[in-house]
């Protein structure tokens, strides 16, 4: 189906310094659901994801359980970052780990061609690091601290001390970029989304940019300087490079050009750093620039930021265990704006499940097969002429489909689930005002039953291609219990952008029998 335009993106690479949480999964399902969309649309599409290994703090978390920092990055990769891909159904196509050789010594290429094009210096840096970020702060980064902290001046997003540093570090001419970047906001509006987040980077850029201490010599788990062995590489200078070494730079033309440049899906927390360093790094090395870097909004847990340094992580399976993973992906994906805060509670969770999963979708589904089942022996009946109702539903399908092709070029994942959703109300409407259990009563309306029940069919076979990015394992069961997998092919196999089309279930199709998609849970935490 690969024919279509390259969609290449990517969620950030994930601190092995401990487990995921829901943060993390959030952003894994974002770009998941995305690349289906597009995969299924027929676009050569490329899903990265990944693990960031080196640096500071994952030396220090490892010394601290008595690991190296390899054993430990093993260790939580294997126990646990790509366990999480399988828990929430993630299709990568592909998983990086910044200690693999394919990035290791393509860094290395990257920094020689800066070196050897003038644009890193040695120089002595002071300044305020916060171990957590990874970072040098400004003092305007800072607040003050709370509890065992209090009088001290703390990282704003760890609420943890930082640590004063005086090093010998190599710089990066980052300010000579300072023009190049806003020319770059100004002239492509989508190169970073949503608008408030583009406004925040604007400004940021406009007061004026430091040079970037990009290497470390105090302690040796990094990337090693390829002209200076006594230093490693600072670890986002290190991180960001994934994006390109992952697909090709530097040993692979032909796929890094392919695939390159990516959509880059973030925590606003790291906005900053793919906003402003990466694409600096990338004019440096005479590299095109990301298509595009979302910043998307926080999980709150009691109004801040959910993390696990401050003990308010929730694990995924914690709720995938209950719900489903399609479950989880829907909730995540539909009652968050994507791109502002939201804050999550299993209150909200549970009742959605019920009234939108179980009561609107599940249960439209399965009414509609059992009523083919018994007026019409699960044989799909043949539509006569339509009414102006049955049109309506025709123009919904139409526009929502539509609608939501258009959203998702936006990334705005929940508007897309949105349109979709306008069928599952207008089809449950549809349904309360045809009264197909009134019409089988009488033989002579036995064509309008007919119709009836095609047009409710025939809504549903759009709406499961259509929900399949979000919801992969609910929309394969109901595609098999529509029976159209012999005329129409796998549910992977349907053209996204014509789901839309009226008329694709054939009349005369064998419908099988369909299990509740998503069954009562008896108790919810
Ligand atoms: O920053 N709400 O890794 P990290 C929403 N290794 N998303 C959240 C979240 C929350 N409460 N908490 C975390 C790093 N995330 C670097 C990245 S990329 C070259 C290097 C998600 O393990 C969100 O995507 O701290 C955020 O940006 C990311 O996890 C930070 O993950
Ligand atoms: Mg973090």
């Amino acid at each position: 189906m690969a024919s279509g335009r390259s969609f290449f993106v990517t969620t950030p690479i994930f601190y092995v310094n401990d487990v995921p949480h829901i943060g993390h999964a959030y952003t894994e399902v974002a770009a998941d659901v995305v690349a289906r969309w597009h995969r299924q649309a027929g676009d050569d599409t490329w899903l990265l994801t990944g693990t960031d290994e080196h640096g500071q703090k994952i030396l220090r978390t490892a010394t601290a359980n008595g690991a190296t920092p390899q054993e430990w990055a093993d260790r939580l990769v294997e126990s646990a970052w790509k366990p999480l891909l399988n828990t929430i159904s993630i299709s990568n196509d592909d998983f990086i780990r910044t200690t693999e050789e394919r990035h290791e010594v393509n860094v290395q290429k990257f920094l020689t061609t800066l070196y050897d094009a003038g644009f890193i210096y040695t120089g002595e840096y002071e300044g305020a690091y916060c171990v957590g970020c990874e970072e040098y702060k400004q003092p305007s980064d800072l607040v003050n601290g709370a509890g065992e902290y209090d009088g001290q001046q703390v990282c704003a997003i760890h609420s943890k001390p930082v640590e004063t540093l005086h090093e010998k570090n190599y710089f990066f001419r980052m300010s000579d970029f300072q023009q190049q970047l806003l020319d770059l906001y100004e002239q492509r509006p989508e190169f970073v989304q949503p608008e408030s987040a583009r406004n925040e980077v604007i400004q940021f850029v406009k007061q004026g940019l430091d040079d970037l201490s990009i290497s470390r010599s105090t302690f040796d788990w990094g990337i090693k300087l390829p002209w200076d062995d006594t230093h490693v590489v600072y670890v986002w200078f290190d991180a960001l490079l994934n994006y390109i070494t992952a697909v090709g730079y530097g040993y692979d033309e032909a796929q890094f050009s392919s695939r390159w440049p990516a959509t880059h899906l973030v925590g606003k927390d790291i906005l900053r750093f793919h906003a402003v360093i990466w694409p600096a790094m990338l004019m440096a090395a005479g590299v095109e620039v990301p298509h595009q870097v979302f910043g998307h909004g926080w999980l709150l847990v009691g109004g801040e930021k959910m993390s696990k340094s401050k003990l308010t992580g929730i694990a995924p399976n914690d709720i995938t265990d209950t719900f489903g993973s399609d479950a989880f992906r829907y909730y995540f994906m539909s009652a968050i704006s994507f791109g502002q805060d939201g804050s999550f509670s299993w209150e909200d969770l549970s009742a959605r499940y019920q009234a939108e999963l179980a009561n609107g979708f599940g249960n439209l589904a399965s009414r509609a097969l059992a009523m083919v089942a018994k007026y019409f022996e699960s044989v799909v009946p043949t539509p006569s002429e339509y009414t102006p109702e049955d049109r309506a539903i025709i123009d919904v399908v139409a526009a929502a489909a539509l609608q939501a092709d258009a959203a998702i070029e936006r990334v705005a994942i929940n508007e897309a689930i949105a349109e979709i959703w306008t069928i599952v109300d207008a089809l449950n409407g549809y349904i309360t005002d045809m009264q197909p259990w009134a019409l089988a009563k009488e033989e002579a309306q036995r064509e309008r039953l007919a119709t009836v029940l095609y047009v409710v069919v025939e809504g549903i076979r759009a709406l499961t291609v259509l929900l399949s990015p979000v919801m992969p394992h609910a929309t394969n069961v109901l595609w098999n219990a529509l029976g159209v997998g012999g005329s129409l092919g796998s549910l992977e196999q349907q053209p996204i952008r014509e789901a839309g089309q009226w008329g694709q279930l054939a009349p005369g199709t064998g419908i099988g029998a369909l299990e509740p998609l998503f069954p009562r849970i008896e108790t919810p935490e």
